[in-house]
Parts: structure tokens; C-alpha cells; sequence
């Protein structure tokens, strides 16, 4: 399976989420590629099978540049994809807009994680002082890999109802099978 992970990040908190989810996944053999969106824009989604992008909030809101990337994609057809954001004090209603876009491309989120990260915007420095410094924390980025995990049952369940989807249909042609069973059956 391969998982293809975008990202935008200048100061490097997203960038940290996004490899711990990617590295969580390669645990369970998945191939994982890493996409920093700022560098290049170029993305082939079709060719994987889960898509993840990364972004931080930016004056409540999503990036422009991360706003333009996703409006620039394809229609998904409802492929899987996941999100994570990355914020110092406030997000606000950026869940909302990526929900709204990803509609716009005809899927939505089976996942979305959120994380403090290390807020360096000049604007809310107070005397040099960071208000989030040393995030994402240790904690924040095991909590990254549980959000990874949370994503392979996704398509743990899905294999899962194909399962029981089949059984059915061998079910429907055995009828006699069915009488079988039911001579078969432990006498109370
Ligand atoms: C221009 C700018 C605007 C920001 N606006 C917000 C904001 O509205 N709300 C918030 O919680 N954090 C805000 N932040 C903090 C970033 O979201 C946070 O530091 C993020 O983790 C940075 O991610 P990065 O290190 O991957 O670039 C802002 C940061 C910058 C540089």
C-alpha cells in the first residue's frame, strides 16, 4: 500500500507530525512518501492508495499556498485521505475549510489530527518569548503515531466488510448447504 504525505511547513513543527505519521506506517510495510509542498507542487494522487496533507494555521486560516494546492487537485473520488494541522494558540475554524474543500474534490477526511507546534510568528512573541516553545512534544508526536495507527483500521474495516461481503454472496448459491446446516444443528 502507499501512502503519499504532503506537507507545507517553515519552521519545521508540521514537518515533524508528518514524519512520524509516515514512519508509523512503514512499521506496517506501507511505502511512504513525503511531499513539502513549498519546494514542489507536483503531486500524482492516483497512484496511491491513502493521501495525508499536512498544514500550519496561519491567522486562523489555512495558508494561502496550502489553500491554492489543495483547490489545485483533482476531483479524488472519494479516495482516503487524512489530515493534520499544527497551530500555537488558536485554530479555529480551519478543520471546517479543509472539510469544505475536500467536499469540493468529492471525499473527505477518514482522519484529522491536530497539534500544538512551536509558535515563532513574530506577532505573538512577548519579550523573545515563545507561547508554544518545544512543540510538538514527545507526547504530541506518540500521539502523531497512535493517530497513524487509527488510520490503518480504516482500512482494516474495509478489507473486513469485503470479507463479509463475500461470505454473503457464497452463502446465497448453497442453499442446500443451508439445509445442511440446519441438520446439522446441535439439539438443545
Ligand atoms: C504568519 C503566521 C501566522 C500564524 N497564525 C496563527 C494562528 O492564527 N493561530 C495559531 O494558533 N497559530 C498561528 N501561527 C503559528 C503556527 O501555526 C505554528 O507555529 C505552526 O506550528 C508552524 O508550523 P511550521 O513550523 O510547520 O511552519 C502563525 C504563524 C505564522 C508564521
Amino acid at each position: 500500500m502507499k501512502c503519499l504525505i504532503a506537507y507545507f511547513s517553515q519552521t519545521n513543527s508540521t514537518r515533524k507530525i508528518a514524519e512520524s505519521i509516515g514512519k508509523e506506517l512503514t512499521v506496517y510495510d506501507w511505502e511512504v512518501d513525503f511531499k513539502n509542498i513549498k519546494e514542489d507542487k507536483s503531486v500524482n494522487i492516483e497512484e496511491y492508495d491513502l493521501f495525508g496533507f499536512g498544514t500550519p494555521v496561519y491567522y486562523y486560516r489555512l495558508p494561502f499556498l496550502v489553500k491554492d494546492f489543495l483547490q489545485s487537485l483533482p476531483d479524488l473520488k472519494n479516495k482516503p485521505v487524512f489530515s493534520f494541522i499544527t497551530y500555537g494558540t488558536y485554530y479555529f475554524g480551519v478543520p471546517v475549510e479543509i472539510n469544505n474543500i475536500l467536499k469540493e474534490k468529492s471525499t473527505h477526511n477518514i482522519g484529522f489530527f491536530a497539534a500544538r507546534g512551536a509558535d515563532k510568528y513574530l506577532g505573538y512573541l512577548k519579550q523573545g518569548v515563545l507561547l508554544s516553545d518545544g512543540h510538538p512534544n514527545k507526547r504530541e508526536l506518540t500521539q502523531a503515531k497512535h493517530f497513524a495507527n487509527s488510520l490503518l483500521k480504516y482500512f482494516q474495516e474495509e478489507s473486513n466488510s469485503e470479507n463479509i461481503y463475500k461470505l454473503k454472496k457464497e452463502n446465497k448459491k448453497g442453499i442446500i448447504y443451508n439445509f445442511e446446516s440446519l441438520l446439522t444443528k446441535a439439539l438443545s
